[in-house]
């Protein structure tokens, strides 16, 4: 079993989808190992996409994550950084495939309603910036 970390960005929760996106991801095979509705300080966002700080988008991405309530997850099955990538579809929802949470529920590529791990360690690393010690095994 793998783990990976998700989130459910504002975008999805302002427009009352995190219902429909946790039914796809059930259906998917993924079990719920942590999950926290929160609202993303400035400080956290900046950290959690420190790698993209040098981006033209950074601030727009920073901006968008803090705007309202998101909700972070832990996801577990086999395979699962790769399975949830899947399970998203592409970054631009322009480019998801048929029946991907970024094809069904997100507007565009900066706000595209949800996040996955792109590795294994980065996964390790991403819950535990969110989940200091609080994952069910
Ligand atoms: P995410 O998987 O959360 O990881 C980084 C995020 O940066 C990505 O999803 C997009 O929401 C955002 N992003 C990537 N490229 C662009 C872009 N060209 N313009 C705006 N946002 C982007």
């Amino acid at each position: 079993m793998e783990q990976t970390f998700a989130i459910i960005k504002p975008d999805a929760v302002a427009k009352n989808q995190i219902g429909d996106i946790l039914a796809v991801t059930e259906a998917a095979g993924f079990k719920i190992r942590a999950m926290q509705l929160t609202q993303m300080t400035r400080k956290q966002a900046e950290g959690f996409y420190a790698v993209h700080s040098a981006r033209p988008f950074f601030g727009e991405l920073v901006e968008f994550m803090c705007e309202g309530p998101c909700v972070l997850l832990c996801l577990e099955r086999e395979d699962a950084v790769a399975k949830w990538r899947e399970t998203m579809g592409a970054t631009n929802p322009a480019n998801a495939a048929e029946g991907t949470i970024r094809k069904r529920f997100a507007e565009s590529m900066g706000r595209n309603c949800s996040h996955g791990s792109d590795s294994a360690e980065n996964a390790a690393i991403e819950l535990a910036y969110f989940f200091p010690g609080n994952i069910l095994q």
